[in-house]
């Protein structure tokens, strides 16, 4: 998978050189290219931000370098191929681990990295109407963070561990959290005692029936607990007694 990803702060994305996302780089996996934002401006101050018409408080980030910048970067892939882009911001569609899962199809992904209060939005048309790319605007969550360089981050992250041979396990993607609604069960590794607390007796007992029964029923308490939202959402209301006396 080949992804883009443009900012102000190309150091910000240098931990992409790091762990799991760094091999699957060495190893050929995942091309990641960071581009500077700056690198198409062309004053001496390398401005990429404006007032807002009409107003209000902060910076808009201009159209003129955004665009050659998505230019620039369409234009290194072969004509036949486009990048899907997708530009991190709070207004966005939430990021899921659906999304992660429809994302790690894509063959080429571009980010765009928003600082101030966002890009104008003429950007947004250039890139879906002239260049003629999917746009996604992808919100990790309901706060707000000071520019897409920390979303971009954790997109990659996830998305990049769902591209097959990242993972070298690829039974430990199935058994995970929101993999299939719910959260995951309490993991335990040696000493079986530490510190005075015991590891529960069913993982000690060998009998894998009983020891997936008690995951079960733990990532159901667990997931009615923490996230009683994603009970609702995938078995249904009402299916929650049933599901966990069975
Ligand atoms: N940029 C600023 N806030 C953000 C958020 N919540 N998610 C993604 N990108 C952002």
């Amino acid at each position: 998978m080949r992804i883009d990803v443009v900012s102000i702060f190309p150091d910000y994305l240098a931990a992409l050189d790091l762990s799991l996302i760094g091999k699957a780089r060495q190893d050929g996996l995942l091309d990641v290219r960071v581009h500077d934002l700056r690198d198409h401006t062309h004053d001496r101050h390398r401005t990429v931000d404006d007032t807002p018409y009409g107003g209000g408080a902060g910076m808009v980030m201009k159209p003129q370098p955004w665009a050659e910048a998505l230019g620039h970067v369409v234009a290194q892939g072969d004509p036949s191929t486009k990048p899907r882009l997708v530009v991190p911001g709070p207004g966005g569609q939430p990021f899921t681990q659906a999304l992660a899962r429809e994302l790690a199809r894509e063959p080429w992904l571009a980010f765009a990295c928003g600082r101030y209060e966002g890009i104008d939005e003429r950007v947004y048309e250039h890139a879906r109407e002239d260049l003629g790319l999917e746009v996604s605007v992808v919100s990790l969550g309901d706060y707000v963070l000071n520019g897409g360089e920390v979303a971009v981050l954790a997109i990659v992250e996830a998305v990049g561990r769902l591209v097959p041979g990242v993972i070298g396990n690829a039974e430990s993607l199935v058994e995970e959290s929101h993999e299939d609604g719910l959260l995951e069960y309490p993991i335990y590794t040696k000493p079986r005692t530490w510190n005075g607390r015991d590891v529960p007796e069913v993982l000690l007992s060998g009998n894998h029936g009983a020891i997936a029964a008690w995951r079960h029923e733990q990532r159901l308490a667990r997931t009615a607990a923490r996230r009683p939202d994603l009970l609702h959402a995938s078995h249904g209301d009402g299916d929650i007694e049933i599901t966990a006396a069975t």
